[in-house]
């Protein structure tokens, strides 16, 4: 089976088997077959954090389960609602409705590719938000056992683009539904820089709404980074490096320019700055006009131009790695899952 629809790099890898579930029973019918308990397993959403770098000899398992509800088991809280979403629903899709239901919380991760099982794994960030901001508990299927397990905030060990689904319990489980607190009345969050410009730019004055928010958040991504539709990619390629106060100094007499973010413990530099900065941004790899390269809006994207394989962006993104460390003396670390 060809995986070139289920990534949006737009590789093209063969898997050997490939599956799809549309609820949790119907995934545990699936992981009771020999064949598959057997199998390497690959569990996919929107396969849109996935880099592969060769044909995958196992199974993969496609999330598809849908449903968007409000519960009703906090309905004497007039502040909040508990929205569940099926793992397989899209996860813009979830934020629009939100935004229907007049619900907010989500509006600052508009537009983010892949689907709502995958927001966990990796805690999706964006513009002054995260998903463990309105994170409430999920549910996930065991893979050896079957299991139906709900996990609360603390047992998902959150952090930037960080979760146990990453760590300790990687491929252990599979997420089947999310549920999230969402406001009843707006809470616009705003800190991000580039989101008060482009409100500004609407020609918003005063409180935005989540739709103007949302409205704002879409505009930014569109101009920055790549539609997958159009041109291959897995977003952010890099996660943002932290480094110690000391090191940050260091870098800063020598880079007047260079932006940071205090966070616990240290500095947070954009991947996006240093990448560029040495000279990335825009490169193009591979025959004729390339095959692949470093988006010419945002150094943190790598793209594929079409025919490139996983075999080349992940050399790529290795010299990437090595040449920020031998100009910055920072060590990247991708942000995309690589198989
Ligand atoms: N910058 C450059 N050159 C670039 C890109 C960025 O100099 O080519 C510098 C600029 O100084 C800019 C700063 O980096 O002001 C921040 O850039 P941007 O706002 O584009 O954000 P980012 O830090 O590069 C992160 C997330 C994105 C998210 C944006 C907005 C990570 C790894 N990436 O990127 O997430 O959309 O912030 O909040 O944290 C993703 O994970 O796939 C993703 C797109």
């Amino acid at each position: 089976v060809s995986l070139r629809p289920y990534n949006t790099f737009g590789l093209e890898v063969q898997a050997r088997y490939f599956a799809r579930f549309g609820s949790a029973d119907e995934l545990r019918q699936l992981l009771a077959l020999p064949q598959v308990q057997a199998a390497e397993k690959l569990i996919l959403g929107g396969g849109s954090n996935l880099l592969f770098t060769q044909d995958f000899a196992g199974v993969v398992l496609k999330n598809e389960i849908r449903g968007l509800e409000i519960l009703t088991e906090n309905t004497d809280d007039a502040t909040t609602a508990l929205v569940r979403a099926g793992a397989g629903e899209s996860w813009h899709g979830l934020v629009e409705y939100a935004l229907s239901q007049e619900l907010s919380g989500l509006e600052n991760l508009s537009l983010i590719p892949g689907t709502v099982g995958a927001a966990p794994l990796q805690n999706i960030g964006a513009y002054g938000a995260e998903l463990r901001d309105t994170f409430e508990r999920l549910e996930a299927v065991e893979l050896a056992t079957g299991a139906l397990r709900t996990f609360g905030a603390a047992e998902c060990g959150f952090g930037y683009r960080e979760s146990v689904f990453k760590g300790p319990l990687k491929n252990q489980f599979v997420v089947t539904a999310v549920v999230l607190r969402l406001h009843r009345q707006a809470r616009p969050n705003v800190q991000y820089g580039a989101l008060q410009e482009t409100l500004a730019s609407f020609g918003i004055a005063g409180e935005p709404t989540p739709h103007d928010i949302s409205r704002a958040v879409v505009h930014i991504r569109r101009s920055k980074l790549p539609d997958p539709a159009e041109i291959g990619n897995a977003g952010s390629f890099f996660k943002n490096p932290e480094v110690s106060q000391r090191k940050f100094d260091e870098l800063k007499a020598q880079h007047p320019a260079i932006p940071g973010y205090p966070v616990p413990g240290g500095v947070k530099v954009p991947a996006g700055w240093l990448i560029e900065q040495a000279g990335w941004k825009g490169l193009r790899r591979g025959p004729g006009a390339g095959t692949h390269g470093v988006h010419d809006r945002q150094a943190l994207v790598l793209v594929n131009h079409g025919e490139a394989t996983g075999h080349e962006l992940r050399l790529l993104a290795e010299e990437i790695i090595q040449s920020v460390r031998s100009q910055f003396g920072v060590e990247l670390h991708p942000e995309v899952n690589i198989l």
